[in-house]
């Protein structure tokens, strides 16, 4: 009899769903506490003949290990961790792991791809501080004191005149100070402008500065250079037109669109019914940008592009508005790999 109890104890345990905590409660007191079902078999012993007791013994000590396993395996469960002395490989059948694995966010995801495609071109990394001065910020890219060029780009001021700075060209004057040319720079960043947001503003956002510097550089290995990474980073060709544009850097300056990859050009509040995105503003460094950086442009030439890369990303995952980006919300940048 002692026996088939025995049995059946072992067999509700084998069955036992344990899915809330209430029932990991019900399940402690029913087989694991001092007036549980076990404990009451332990207290029967007396009644058992001598020569099995032995064996009897045995039999309730695995079924209490069982109830006890059980009970770890279902509470760690519930718990969303499996405990250290119940891996998998003691019991194939326990679920996998339940935690979630992590993942990049896109804007790190292209800023690596981005990384790599201009390692293989031979460009280097330049740095430089979010907190600027007026001069790596503005005057030292040709941007003359109380011009109306300042105005394009809405700065946050300190009150020391510090400034946060509005674009990663400021990493160009930083490059600039501490290499000689020739030489192939990107300079990854975040950036600040007093924006209202919207779909595809933000006050904070990231931009890729790029600059190469040597003898006889020119247009074409601009465009060209423009177009590989592109042509990489979407592994496909896209659209992309070049129209005039005025940076005091830059002369000639070039605005880069690339048409909308959310409507296919046709015209979308992404793109303000205009069927292109400016993505990356672009030209010839200006002689007097060469000049402040310490380089002598009679001898030396050179481009510059800013690739915006929070519209590069939504670009390239078709994602409808630039505040999701920054939103952190897991349910967003958990979706890209
Ligand atoms: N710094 C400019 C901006 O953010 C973009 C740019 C970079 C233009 C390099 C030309 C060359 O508006």
């Amino acid at each position: 009899m002692l026996n088939e109890r025995i049995l059946s104890i072992q067999n509700e345990l084998q069955i036992a769903e344990i899915e809330s905590e209430e029932m990991l409660e019900t399940f402690r007191l029913t087989y694991l506490s001092k007036n549980g079902v076990i404990q009451a078999l332990f207290k029967e012993m007396g009644s058992v003949p001598p020569e099995s007791r032995a064996e009897m013994g045995q039999k309730m000590n695995a079924l209490k290990t069982l109830a006890q396993e059980k009970f770890q395996q279902a509470k760690s469960k519930l718990e969303g961790v499996q405990s250290d002395s119940f891996r998998a490989a003691d019991d194939i059948s326990i679920p996998a792991d339940p935690t979630p694995a992590g993942s990049l966010h896109p804007l790190s995801i292209t800023h690596r791809d981005i990384k790599q495609i201009f390692y293989r071109l031979g460009f280097t990394i330049a740095d430089g501080p979010e907190l600027e001065d007026d001069f790596h910020n503005f005057t030292a890219l040709n941007f003359p004191p109380d011009h109306p060029a300042r105005d394009m780009q809405d700065t946050f001021y300190f009150e020391n005149g510090a400034i946060l700075r509005t674009h990663t060209s400021a990493i160009q004057v930083r490059g600039m100070e501490k290499i000689k040319p020739p030489f192939k720079v990107i300079g990854p960043g975040k950036v600040f402008r007093v924006e209202r947001p919207d779909a595809t503003h933000e006050a904070a956002f990231h931009q890729l500065e790029g600059m190469v510097v040597g003898e006889d550089i020119n247009v074409a290995q601009l465009i060209s250079t423009m177009k590989t990474l592109l042509s990489e980073i979407f592994k496909r060709d896209v659209d992309v037109r070049l129209r005039p544009g005025f940076f005091p850097f830059v002369e000639p300056g070039f605005e880069l669109d690339i048409a909308c990859q959310l409507c296919g050009g046709k015209g979308c509040s992404v793109c303000k019914h205009i069927g292109w995105i400016e993505l990356m503003p672009c030209g010839m460094v200006h002689p007097n940008v060469l000049r402040s950086g310490g380089i002598d442009p009679e001898k030396y030439s050179g481009f510059a592009f800013g690739l915006g890369l929070d519209r590069l990303v939504m670009m390239r995952y078709k994602i409808e508005d630039i505040r999701n980006l920054h939103s952190g919300d897991l349910r967003f940048s958990g979706q890209f790999v």
